[in-house]
């Protein structure tokens, strides 16, 4: 198939491989012929809701003002699906191991963590409840932050506003009632994360390609269900930068279909896609 139809917008093969390769730049995301109609579904919403006459002419302008169009750009390429408590078996490894371990050996009594896909921010709250929960009277005492971080400038004000619709099966019911409070009146269908979690959690619009301001040391850093997207070069630059800005002994956690390839050497695999950097 050389062109994919919709509306009245042709996707032609040229404008398709622009913009693989534009995303692949930017983002590190790998987008194969399989990801064509995902594209051009995802893409023909920009162009109806910006009055462009064609695909050619919005890779015209990501050509010419790539930095004004990548926010906007961006925000409608990434995939953003995540949940509460998605991969329980890490927030188990973190309540039954690793957080009792930090209280008995950090002299300094600061913990720092990093969400590095947050999407809008199911993970870094399911951090958040893990790390009160389990540190409980002992939380005023420690210095506990929580870094979130993503590509997507969308997804990241929808994680700060903590606000999320209200169903049943989101996370234990225990944990929605102690973390979060019920929307009123027309919000009633509606949670808001509550500040003893929300005050843990800074959010920040970082590219995993870039530059990174912080200079850690983290003592846990999920990347989790994002590598995936990436190609094995960068999935390895990334794992040697993780293992850089990881405390000796701190935690790496990967998402479930994700591994660490050839730099699996540099860490000790001490669960299911849970890393060790050793001391
Ligand atoms: C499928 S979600 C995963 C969310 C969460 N970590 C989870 O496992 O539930 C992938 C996230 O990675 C983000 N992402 C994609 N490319 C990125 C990049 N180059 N730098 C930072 N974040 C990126 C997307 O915006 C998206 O929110």
């Amino acid at each position: 198939m050389s062109q994919a139809r919709g509306d009245n917008v042709l996707l032609s093969e040229k404008d398709f491989k622009f913009i693989c390769e534009f995303v692949y730049e930017h983002t590190g995301i790998v987008l194969g012929a399989s990801k064509r109609e995902m594209v051009y579904r995802r893409l023909s919403r920009i162009i109806r809701e910006r009055d462009f006459d064609s695909f050619t002419q919005y890779c015209q302008l990501l050509r010419t003002d790539p930095k004004g169009e990548m926010d906007y750009f961006v925000n409608s390429i990434t995939t953003n699906l995540t949940s509460f408590f998605r991969e329980n078996h890490h927030f188990e490894y973190l309540t039954n191991t690793e957080l009792p371990k930090l209280l008995k050996n950090k002299k300094d009594k600061k913990i720092r963590i990093w969400c590095s896909a947050s999407s809008t921010g199911e993970e870094p709250y399911s951090i958040a409840m893990t790390v009160v929960d389990s540190m409980s009277e002992k939380l005023s005492n420690w210095d506990v932050k929580i870094l979130a971080t993503d590509i997507d400038s969308n997804v990241l004000t929808k994680g700060s506003e903590g606000i999320y619709p209200d169903k049943d099966d989101l996370m234990p019911a225990e944990f929605k009632k102690r973390f979060f409070s019920s929307g009123t009146g027309q919000n009633n269908k509606l949670i808001k994360a509550k500040s003893s979690i929300r005050n843990l959690i800074t959010f920040k619009q970082l590219n995993l390609l870039h530059e990174w301001p912080m200079k850690g040391p983290f003592d846990v850093i999920f990347c989790r269900n994002v590598i995936i997207y990436f190609d094995k070069e960068t999935q390895n630059d990334l794992f040697i930068r993780f293992y850089e800005l990881l405390t000796p002994g701190g935690l790496l956690i990967l998402g479930h279909s994700e591994n660490l390839g050839k730099c699996q050497q540099h860490f000790e695999n001490i669960g299911r896609t849970i890393f060790r950097k050793p001391v």
